[in-house]
């Protein structure tokens, strides 16, 4: 049992029941534990999309600046509708600029970009820019709330070897859940000066993941999902529910994609292909490296380059495969889900690529000089009460630093989760590098290297990564399921001189 901390939003629980002991049904009351929580499960009815509707690429944020290197722009996020059903009632959505994703950051390294966020939602928000190297009192921390009403400038310089796919999603505290199921996120990348595949066609997909209630608005969070973290009824890709992107037979496509689900795990394949990965989080790998799938948890991205069947006129479906996160045993059983269809319909024949052998040099980072020890953990709540996600015995508490650590030491971080259930686990501020794991199918795993921001701990599992840390002031780290974040499994590490 943990010991109870403060909890945010509901009264102290007198007893923190284990999910195992739910699960086994030994709660108190003689409960059936899965007929119980079943009950308040599916506020989502399953309202039908549109399918089968045109690949469509992210908005662009355009550049209100003319100065070479400079990168200036607003995010209004709003209330605003969008025609989401097939049928009736248009969905209210929270939105930045009023599209879904949020309009596409897309900048060179070097470039200062300034961004103006301005808050038209009921409630505080932030923007933070994942996984990118900004200073912390630009990094949209919970503890620098914009209130509702308020606009704030973001700004900082990327450096040269950030080029890579990010994302850009609000971070108040307790309500990040919230924001971002109801529609506020979207994509940054970032370029290099020279780009190794330049060359190909580029596809950006933001996978988001939506549940509407029988009215068509955004359901609601159940109990279940604040246990498990949110799952939809739809997942969409640039907002559209199993698009079909038409291409040559043969062609080669690089693909950016980008999990901003609150707590989906995509576990991808093409069918009859393999994909060529060619970047993580934190931009490319050495080497291509070709898969036949390859697991994005919450948070992470991954760039894959496809060279489409040379055979026209066929349809091939980019899924993703069912994946079992440890989820209560009362949510539905995890199932494949299409995302894409890809379509070799388009006139003429293409010829595939030829990747480099060689995408850049990635130095291992030295020997840390000290190690921070995680340990993440979960006490589910009964009914009505709160579940409890918690690292090293403590909720979440912004006014409270949890680690310390010197500018440019180089850190091991050892994150073992004792929960019985998988959680991403982030940390702000900078990329890290994969060391060891207690299990040998990581992604990405000890195969390459790679800089990534976001891993995936399975349950009992323990991962130890290498970290530095560039710039002073606070980071947060977290489960990137964001139901766990808001509800305590996130800390504060403190950089200093
Ligand atoms: Cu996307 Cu604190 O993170
Ligand atoms: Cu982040
Ligand atoms: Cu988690």
């Amino acid at each position: 049992m943990q010991t109870q901390q403060h909890l945010h939003s509901s009264p102290v629980t007198d007893k923190a029941w284990t999910r195992r002991e739910l699960l086994l049904g030994v709660g108190g009351g003689g409960t059936n534990s899965s007929h119980d929580m079943g009950t308040n499960s599916s506020s989502g009815a399953n309202v039908p999309l549109p399918t089968a509707g045109t690949f469509k690429a992210p908005v662009k944020l355009d550049n209100t600046s003319t100065a070479n290197g400079t990168y200036v722009a607003t995010l209004t996020a709003a209330a605003t509708n969008v025609q989401l059903a097939a049928t009736g009632a248009a969905t209210t959505v929270w939105a930045y600029n009023g599209v879904l994703p949020g309009p596409m950051i897309d900048v060179k390294e070097g470039d200062t970009v300034t961004i103006t966020l301005k808050n038209q939602l009921p409630q505080a928000s932030t923007i933070h820019w994942h996984g990118l190297p900004v200073p912390p009192d630009q990094d949209g921390n919970p503890m620098d709330p914009v209130a509702a009403g308020a606009s704030r400038s973001y700004t900082f310089t990327l450096p040269v070897g950030s080029a890579g796919t990010y994302w850009f999603h609000p971070h108040p505290h307790e309500t990040t859940h919230e924001q971002v199921f109801r529609g506020l996120a979207g994509c940054f990348i970032v370029r290099p000066a020279i780009d190794p595949l330049a060359a190909l066609p580029e596809r950006v997909m933001v996978v988001t993941d939506l549940r509407l209630d029988a009215n068509n608005q955004i359901a609601p969070n159940t109990d279940m999902d604040r246990m498990n973290g949110r799952e939809g009824n739809n997942l969409l890709v640039n907002g559209v529910q199993l698009p079909t992107l038409v291409v040559q037979p043969g062609t080669s496509e690089r693909w950016r994609i980008i999990n901003a689900t609150n707590a989906r795990y995509l576990r991808l394949s093409l069918a009859n292909h393999t994909m060529k990965v060619v970047a993580h989080d934190g931009g490319y790998i050495e080497a291509p490296q070709t898969v036949t799938e390859t697991l994005l948890a919450p948070a992470q991205r991954v760039e894959v380059v496809i060279e489409a069947s040379s055979l026209a006129n066929q349809n091939f479906t980019l899924s993703a495969l069912a994946y079992n996160r440890g989820a209560m045993m009362m949510a539905p059983a995890p199932t494949n889900v299409a995302l894409l269809t890809l379509n070799t319909g388009l006139a003429g024949t293409a010829t595939p690529a030829t990747l480099p052998q060689r995408l850049r040099s990635i130095a291992a980072l030295n020997l840390p000089v000290r190690t921070q020890a995680i340990v993440l953990q979960e006490s589910m709540g009964m009914m009505g009460r709160a579940s409890q996600f918690l690292i090293n015995n403590r909720s979440f508490d912004p006014t409270r630093v949890d680690l310390v650590t010197r500018l440019n030491d180089i850190e091991d971080w050892t994150v073992e989760n004792q929960g019985d259930m998988d959680h991403p686990f982030h940390i702000h501020g900078t990329q890290f590098q994969l060391v060891s794991s207690t299990r040998t199918d990581t992604t990405p795993g000890l195969g390459y290297r790679a800089w990534i921001d976001t891993i995936n701990v399975r349950a009992k599992e323990k991962v130890t990564v290498r970290i530095q840390q560039t710039m002073l002031g606070k980071r947060m780290f977290h489960c990137h399921i964001l139901e766990h974040e808001d509800q305590g499994m996130m800390g504060v590490l403190d950089v200093q001189p």
